[in-house]
C-alpha cells in the first residue's frame, strides 16, 4: 500500500491526512512547528467526528497517520511526497529542495499550491518532471473536487498516476491543460470575490447582503446548473448582450483593495482577529466550521449530475 509523506501539518495537510488515512493510506505528517505537530491527534480526531466516521472505525483511521519530527524521518517511509506548506514561493523552494535531498528522483512530489504558477514552485527543483499540482479543496476530506496541473517540466506520467489515484479515492478529479495560476476554481472564486469587495468599495450593500444574495440564488442554482450550462440554457445571444452591458461596470482592479486594505490596517484579520468583514464574537468559529462540513455534507447525499455523465468530471 502506497504511504504519503505530508510536509505541513496546517489546515490543508493535516486535512489532507484524513483525507488520505479514510481511503485506507498510511500518512506521516510533518511540521516545521512542534506546536502544530503535538496538537495533529486532536485535529485528526475533531475532523473524523466532523466528516462522520463511524465511531468503530476512529481509531483505526486516526493511527493511520503518524507524525515526523524531521523531513528526513518522513522521507524514510514516504513513497509520495504532499506539500502543504504556507502559500510563499521561498518557503516552498526550501522545502522542495530539502525533500528532494531524501527522496528518490522519481519519488511523486504533489504541490497543494492554490494559486501559485507550478512552472515557479518547480524552479531550482533537480528533477521538477515529478513535481504535479494538486490543488485539494477544505475540508479536503469533504470537498470532492481536487485539480491536477502539470509545471512546464511536468512528465505526464506523473500527472496520470496522481489522476488514477485520486479517482480511486473517489474524488472528482479535474486534469488542466496546462499551468495557469489559481488552477480553474480559485480563479472562478476571486473573480466573485473582487467583484464583491468592489460591491462594498460602491456603497452598494454590505457584506452580509453579500452572502444572503449568494446563498440565496446562486448558491442554489450551481449544485445543479453550472454557469457554462447556464449560459446556454438562458441562451448565448442572451450571454453576450449582460456582458455587453456589464464588462465596463464590472471590477478590473489588480492591486486597489480599499475595504480590505483598511480592515487590514485597523488589525481586522477576520476570524483570527474576531473581526473581519463581518463580526467574529466567541464560538463563531466553530459553529462556522460545523455548519460547513455538515452543510457540504447534506448536499453530497443528493444525486448531482453533470452534462454528459453523472458526478465525476474528469477532462484530460
Ligand atoms: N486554506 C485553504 O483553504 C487552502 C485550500 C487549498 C490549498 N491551500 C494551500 O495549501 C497550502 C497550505 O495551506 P494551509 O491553509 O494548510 O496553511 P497553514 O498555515 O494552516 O499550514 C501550513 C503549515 O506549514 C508549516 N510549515 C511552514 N514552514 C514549514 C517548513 N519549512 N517545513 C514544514 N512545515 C512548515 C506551518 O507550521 C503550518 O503548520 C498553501 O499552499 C495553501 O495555499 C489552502
Amino acid at each position: 500500500m502506497i504511504r504519503f509523506g505530508i510536509v505541513g501539518g496546517g489546515l490543508m495537510g493535516h486535512g489532507i491526512a484524513v483525507a488520505l488515512a479514510r481511503a485506507g493510506f498510511g500518512v506521516v505528517v510533518h511540521d516545521a512547528d512542534p506546536a502544530t505537530l503535538a496538537g495533529l491527534g486532536e485535529r485528526v480526531g475533531q475532523a473524523l467526528e466532523r466528516c462522520g466516521t463511524p465511531p468503530e472505525e476512529l481509531r483505526a483511521v486516526a493511527e493511520r497517520i503518524t507524525t515526523a519530527s524531521s523531513p528526513a524521518e518522513l522521507a524514510r517511509s514516504a513513497d509520495i511526497v504532499v506539500e502543504a506548506v504556507p502559500e510563499r514561493l521561498d518557503i516552498k523552494h526550501h522545502v522542495l529542495a530539502a525533500v528532494e535531498d531524501l527522496v528518490s528522483p522519481v519519488t511523486p512530489i504533489w504541490s497543494n499550491t492554490s494559486v501559485l504558477s507550478l512552472t515557479e514552485v518547480a524552479k531550482g527543483m533537480r528533477h521538477p518532471q515529478r513535481l504535479v499540482g494538486v490543488h485539494w479543496w477544505n475540508p479536503p476530506y469533504v470537498i470532492p473536487l481536487v485539480e491536477v496541473a502539470p509545471g512546464t517540466e511536468t512528465d505526464h506520467r506523473f500527472v496520470e498516476e496522481a489522476c488514477e489515484l485520486l479517482d480511486g479515492l473517489g474524488k472528482t478529479t479535474v486534469r488542466l491543460h496546462r499551468d495557469v495560476p489559481g488552477f480553474i476554481g480559485n480563479r472562478l472564486q476571486f473573480a466573485l470575490v473582487r467583484e464583491a469587495l468592489h460591491l462594498l468599495e460602491q456603497g452598494v450593500c454590505d457584506a452580509v447582503t453579500i452572502d444572503t444574495v449568494m446563498r440565496s440564488s446562486l448558491a442554489l442554482r450551481w449544485p445543479a446548473v453550472g454557469p457554462m450550462e447556464n449560459a446556454d440554457f438562458i441562451g448565448l445571444e442572451l450571454t453576450r448582450d449582460i456582458l455587453n452591458s456589464l464588462s465596463p461596470h464590472l471590477s478590473a482592479a489588480t492591486g486597489d483593495f480599499t475595504v480590505l486594505d483598511a480592515l487590514l490596517r485597523a488589525g481586522h484579520r477576520g476570524r483570527a482577529s474576531g473581526a473581519g468583514l463581518l463580526p467574529w464574537p466567541e464560538g463563531r468559529d466553530e459553529e462556522v466550521a460545523r455548519r460547513l462540513d455538515a452543510g457540504i455534507r447534506s448536499r453530497l447525499a443528493s444525486p448531482r449530475t453533470a452534462p454528459g455523465g453523472v458526478g465525476r468530471a474528469h477532462e484530460g
